[in-house]
């Protein structure tokens, strides 16, 4: 991009509204102001043209009369189902023996309902006993993964400006779980400038705009931006099993999945759980003029999301829980294609400078912030596949310090799948009522299923709580 001249950079500014940024630069000195030219000047001109004419745009509006409920691959009951699920699963298995599958952990979020965790979010100490972070337990599944179908499994890990540096050097300081520098990728995702409610430009530092990560759908430009797309070609993996940063129950390989995928000829293939209610804050799976589409619970309204069919279900019943696989070649096509995946606005809460110089914290939803979702690229599925999985056993996200959704109720959610893993593994175990305390934690290179947990305990063992279960140091 061509620098713009002072005098071409102001003229720009004012014709789009941002006259007091001009201020802002008389006000610094000649180094400070260098700094902010030279972010200004890195401005996306016609992004900020978008972002604005979105403030104060009459909401989209859904006309529901052509939307159905998505058909979803349902979790196996019958004992045909059973033994269908069984070979679906094999077909998974025999595609991570054919290492032809990477990971990819989408981790750029400020995570600002986190509220006074002030580092990048896959480093919460989240296991109950060890206090591991979500990151290790992510890596330690890959590691386990890898032993069982001997394939490499590399890791790209999307970041964003605001938490790369720390996040890399928290996988050295690691030394990257064990898992090999060189198969760890970090990859940066774009940044917007965040805008107040009249769609001016807004500063975290007197010398710094304020500006946040381009949402979960800005994976497919990154991607292409960081040239992974030849490293993922060249290593033969044309599969990502997708996953965000904040559910530490994810199964990060699932052979199920990947053989849903595969059978189905897929090119994006979601995990969807049924809604617990009506106004659960989950996007939901539908088909809208026959095409596969996820509508986010704000767009939904409430009647609509209320209506019920004959049978008493939900006519809008699955939610996505953003597990995904996504074909590499799907990704290519999204990534060469520029401004195909629509803009959405969020208000949010972030520390500002204020008119009169001092730093201080917005009012809630003060602040706007522009994002794709990387589920808007279903619309350009050839063929996408949704797959039902349990809740309880996939579904525990991290998104606010307390109350629902925060890291008390996730290691009440892990907790409650290992018993039942030992359970299903012949232990002689109760579940205790009470899951807040630490009580019992299986490390993924232990066991990463109940299958892997069978062969490693004795029928009828009592095990004494709390228990941690961990490869030996
Ligand atoms: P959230 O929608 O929860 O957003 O992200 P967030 O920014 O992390 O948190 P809040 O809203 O400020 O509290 C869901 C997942 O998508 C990733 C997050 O890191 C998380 O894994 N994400 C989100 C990105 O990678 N980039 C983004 O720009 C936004």
């Amino acid at each position: 991009m061509r620098a713009h001249s002072e005098k071409e950079l102001e003229v720009k500014l004012i014709e789009r509204g941002q006259g007091h940024v001009l201020d802002w630069l008389r006000q610094l000195d000649a180094k400070p102001r260098r700094r902010l030219l030279d972010q200004l000047n890195e401005l996306n001109l016609k992004k900020l043209d978008t972002f604005r004419n979105l403030i104060g745009a009459p909401p989209a509006g859904i006309s529901f009369s052509d939307v159905e409920g998505a058909p979803v691959e349902r979790v196996p009951l019958t004992p045909k189902e059973k033994a269908y699920e069984w070979h679906i699963k094999k077909l998974g298995n025999r595609i991570l023996q054919a290492d032809r599958v990477a990971v990819l952990t989408v981790a750029g979020g400020h995570g600002t309902r986190l509220v006074g965790y002030d580092h990048p979010k896959g480093m919460y100490p989240i296991s109950p006993i060890r206090g591991a972070s979500l990151f290790q337990l992510f890596a330690e599944q890959i590691q386990a993964a890898r032993r069982r179908y001997d394939c490499s499994v590399p890791w790209l890990i999307m970041t964003s400006e605001t938490n790369d540096c720390e996040t890399r050097q928290y996988f050295q300081d690691m030394d990257y779980f064990g898992l090999g520098r060189r198969t760890v990728r970090f990859f940066v995702q774009n940044s917007n400038p965040i805008l107040d409610s009249q769609g001016r430009l807004l500063r975290c530092e007197p010398d710094r705009l304020l500006v946040g990560p381009d949402g979960h759908g800005g994976v497919f430009e990154a991607l292409r931006e960081g040239d992974l797309i030849p490293f993922l070609r060249e290593g033969g993996w044309d599969i990502i099993s997708y996953f965000q940063v904040d559910n530490p129950l994810v199964t990060a390989i699932d052979p199920r999945f990947l053989g849903h995928h595969l059978n189905y000829d897929a090119d994006f293939s979601l995990k969807v759980i049924p809604k617990r209610s009506p106004g659960e804050k989950l996007g939901v799976v539908v088909l809208r003029a026959g095409r596969p589409h996820v509508i986010e619970y704000i767009e939904m309204p409430e009647d609509v999301a209320s209506e019920r069919l004959p049978s008493g279900l939900l006519r809008f019943l699955y939610g996505s829980i953003a597990i995904h696989i996504i074909s590499v070649p799907f990704i290519e096509r999204v990534a060469a294609e520029d401004d195909v995946l629509p803009w959405h606005m969020a208000k949010r809460q972030y520390e500002i400078i204020n008119e009169d110089g001092e730093k201080v914290m917005s009012q809630p939803g003060e602040c706007l912030k522009f994002e794709r979702f990387v589920f808007d690229a279903l619309e350009l599925s050839h063929a996408c596949e949704f797959v039902e999985v349990r809740r309880e056993m996939e579904f525990a996200p991290v998104k606010q310090a307390q109350g629902q959704n925060s890291p008390a109720t996730a290691r009440r959610l892990l907790q409650r799948q290992w018993i039942e893993w030992l359970q299903q593994a012949g232990a002689e175990v109760e579940t205790p009522k009470d899951l807040s305390e630490p009580l019992v934690e299986i490390s993924p290179l232990y066991a990463a299923s109940p299958e892997e947990l069978r062969a490693k305990i004795q029928p009828g063992w009592l095990p004494s709580f709390p228990l941690l279960l961990a490869p030996e140091e």
